[in-house]
């Protein structure tokens, strides 16, 4: 006779020796396999008498052995599932991809310098467009439509009267026509555009930083050679950050201007004594300047006699290769980050 109990007892005994899924699969096949206890005990039933109750202890017995074998596959199929879980888990405690912040392009923070320095000073920025007239880029600037200066600064024209603006000089001529017979001091900041073949010292676009000073010849300001000499003498100080340093006016030439002058520097690297550096001059070029033409007051409506003023006209990169002794202007532009991250703060 079939002895329930004492089978379910032994699979009691197997089941605890059960350690991974093959020694589980083992036992399952040995209890419900078609070569297994039950199949067997089925097969016997040809040769038994009573069949049906026979037939019904083997069903309870295999019922019995389902529960207990289901038991132990849902407990590992449980375990299995937390081991999954713990290895998809998201370890909050792991230091997280570093993000480098940013760093200012040298060229903006030298601008923000310049302007810094200027706004001390008692200037205000004033901004005006990329994309300029004929008129105020050149024609109020005292540069006629035939001016031969005009062939030092081509552009790139959107139509015969429209063009990439070459100098942010045209920022003098708009708020002139904007502010008729009114003192002002400000500075005009932005980008400009030349038809230049790039190389170490020239780029199709670059930034500039223009000066304008305006008085009346009758107020208690002035605006004199010597002012102007003054002005850009602090603002070299300032940025070279040197004390010891001088500056001088040369003559020059330019059309908004009268008389015009070319402002340098005395060389930082050998103290104005000459060297490589400076061609052996003791000084370096370092902006165009002048006292404000009559012409661009007329053309601009104010009255040319009653007002005078200084102008000048930054070059920011040149600034900023002097600054930081970089040779090309290029490296500007390149994006490169062994360039870039020299100026990291
Ligand atoms: N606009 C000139 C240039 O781009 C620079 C300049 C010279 C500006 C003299 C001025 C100035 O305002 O007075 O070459």
């Amino acid at each position: 006779m079939i002895d329930n109990n004492k089978i379910l007892e032994e699979l009691d005994i197997a089941l605890k020796s059960v350690i991974d899924i093959e020694s589980f699969t083992k036992i399952k096949v040995e209890y419900l396999g078609k070569k297994g206890l039950i199949a067997n005990l089925m097969h016997e039933m040809r040769s038994v008498e009573d069949k049906k109750s026979y037939g019904q202890k083997v069903n309870v017995l295999k019922e019995a052995i389902e529960e207990k074998i289901k038991f132990i596959e849902d407990e590992m199929n449980k375990i299995k599932m937390k081991e999954q879980l713990m290895k998809d888990a998201i370890d909050f405690s792991l230091p997280s991809r570093k993000m480098e912040p940013g760093i200012q392009s040298v060229l903006l923070a030298t601008a923000r310098e310049i302007e810094d320095i200027f706004l001390k000073m008692g200037f205000e920025i004033a901004i005006g467009q990329e994309v300029e007239s004929d008129f105020h880029n050149f024609e109020a600037l005292n540069l006629g439509e035939h001016h031969p200066a005009r062939d030092m600064q081509d552009t790139f024209y959107i139509d015969p009267k429209t063009l990439l603006r070459t100098h942010t000089s045209n920022i003098q001529s708009r708020t002139l026509s904007t502010n008729k017979d009114k003192e002002f001091k400000i500075i005009c900041p932005g980008k400009v555009y030349r038809r230049d073949d790039d190389d170490a010292t020239h780029s199709h676009q670059f930034f500039q930083i223009d000066g304008l000073v305006v008085v009346n010849k009758l107020s208690k300001h002035t605006a004199s050679l010597q002012d102007l000499k003054t002005t850009l003498t602090i603002f070299a100080k300032e940025i070279f950050e040197s004390d010891n340093l001088d500056i001088r006016l040369r003559p020059s030439f330019f059309p908004f201007t009268e008389p015009g002058v070319e402002v340098d520097v005395s060389c930082s690297i050998c103290q104005g004594q000459g060297c490589g550096f400076c061609k052996n001059t003791g000084w370096i070029e370092v902006l165009g300047a002048g006292v404000i033409h009559k012409n661009v007051f007329k053309i601009s409506g104010f009255n040319e006699e009653e007002f005078t003023g200084f102008a000048f006209g930054i070059g920011v990169e040149r600034i900023a290769l002097l600054k930081h002794n970089i040779e090309d202007i290029r490296n500007f532009y390149q994006n490169d980050l062994r360039f870039i991250k020299q100026f990291k703060k």
